[in-house]
């Protein structure tokens, strides 16, 4: 069974426990968060990370959040739980699971509006877990939805780390590829390191390696020449928000393996749950990309590797336009040759 990545533990008055993954693979450590700046903190960080991880993070976020919230009058517990999200929505910017998972927090809130204080808060808990299991089923139903793709012999490229640490236990990306394996398929993963902060080197290989799939370590820069050798007959990676048009942002270096794979005639597939969309953007223009500091470039890892004052821009994420995905992967079904209208058609069923 892979590892739980974030849960809630307890009663209203509970925590949140989760994998510090700025640790891996060098040491598998739970932390503890027992409030709203540890939290906030956790998700800035990167302790937990991953779109649907964060969504997840947000969700018992509130939780932490309202646990200090010692008022029986309703007006002042929503003002309060306002100050709440918006403060969670200020961690990190482009995975949209973050706003999505505050947003349905605050509306099953307003919907039990004309209840006490202390029954919405057990309302709240009970709207988070649900989050939470429902993402280990969606992972599931992507994994079920997207292990055609593999065929026997296939080599898959991935970039960062769209497994079970990115989501509550099971992954996206990685679900494809883990249920491709249970079915019986062999393949070759080969995973990009992904500068800055290695999540391809640190969790990817660490995950699939674990699950006894067969992967190698790539610098994101070797991907061009491993397509070349004819080392890989597709690409399937995460994305932290997709637009209505199918324009998917994914972390830094996604953009530039979707050109190579185009280049050299291989199907490209992006796997997300529906919570991953935003059909409130029409295109990728509209996806806020996080800027980071410049320290994660210039002295990764404690080793300063370019001098001091040096400049550095630092986005985490970039845009793959729909034209270069053959298909996105979700629960609700596989959306080929991505556009508006065939988005609609999936999400809309
Ligand atoms: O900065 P990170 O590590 O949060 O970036 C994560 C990614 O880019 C993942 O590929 C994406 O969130 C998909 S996770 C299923």
């Amino acid at each position: 069974m892979p590892l739980p990545t974030i849960e809630w533990e307890g009663n209203i008055e509970g925590r949140v426990r989760l994998i510090d993954q700025t640790l891996l693979p060098a040491e598998i450590k739970y932390i503890y968060c027992e409030d709203l700046k540890s939290i906030w903190r956790a998700i800035k960080t990167l302790m937990v990370r991953g779109a649907p991880a964060i969504g997840i993070a947000a969700v018992t976020g509130v939780l932490l959040g309202i646990k200090d919230i010692r008022t029986d009058d309703t007006e002042a517990f929503f003002k309060e739980l306002k100050n709440v999200t918006n403060y969670l929505g200020s961690s990190r910017p482009t995975a949209v699971n973050l706003f999505w998972g505050l947003s349905r927090m605050e509306r099953v809130a307003w919907e039990n509006r004309d209840k006490p204080v202390h029954t919405i808060k057990e309302i709240l808990l009970r709207e988070a877990i649900n989050v939470q299991n429902e993402d280990k089923s969606i992972c599931r139903q992507i994994g079920e939805n997207g292990a055609k793709f593999i065929k026997d012999g296939d080599g898959v490229l991935t970039h960062c780390n769209a497994g079970g640490l990115a989501t509550a236990d099971y992954g996206t990306a990685l679900a494809v590829m883990f249920k491709a394996k249970e079915n019986g398929k062999k393949f070759k993963v080969y995973a990009d390191e992904t500068r800055p902060l290695l999540q391809g080197a640190r969790l990817t290989t660490w995950e699939l390696m674990h699950a006894g799939i067969d992967v190698t370590l790539i610098c994101d820069n070797m991907a061009a020449h491993v397509m070349k050798l004819g080392k890989i007959q597709c690409v399937i990676v995460g994305a932290d928000r997709i637009a209505a048009n199918g324009d998917a942002a994914n972390k830094i270096g996604t953009y530039g393996v979707s050109i190579l794979a185009k280049e050299h005639g291989i199907p490209f597939y992006v796997a997300a749950p529906v919570s991953t969309f935003d059909l409130n953007i029409t295109s990728g223009d509209e996806i806020p990309i996080e800027e980071r500091s410049s320290e994660e470039v210039t002295c990764g890892f404690g080793k300063r590797t370019a001098p001091e004052g040096v400049k550095v821009f630092n986005p985490a994420f970039d845009v793959t336009p729909a034209k270069n995905i053959t298909a996105i992967i979700t629960e609700k079904g596989v959306i080929e040759k991505p556009s508006t209208e065939n988005v609609q058609k999936i999400l809309g069923k």
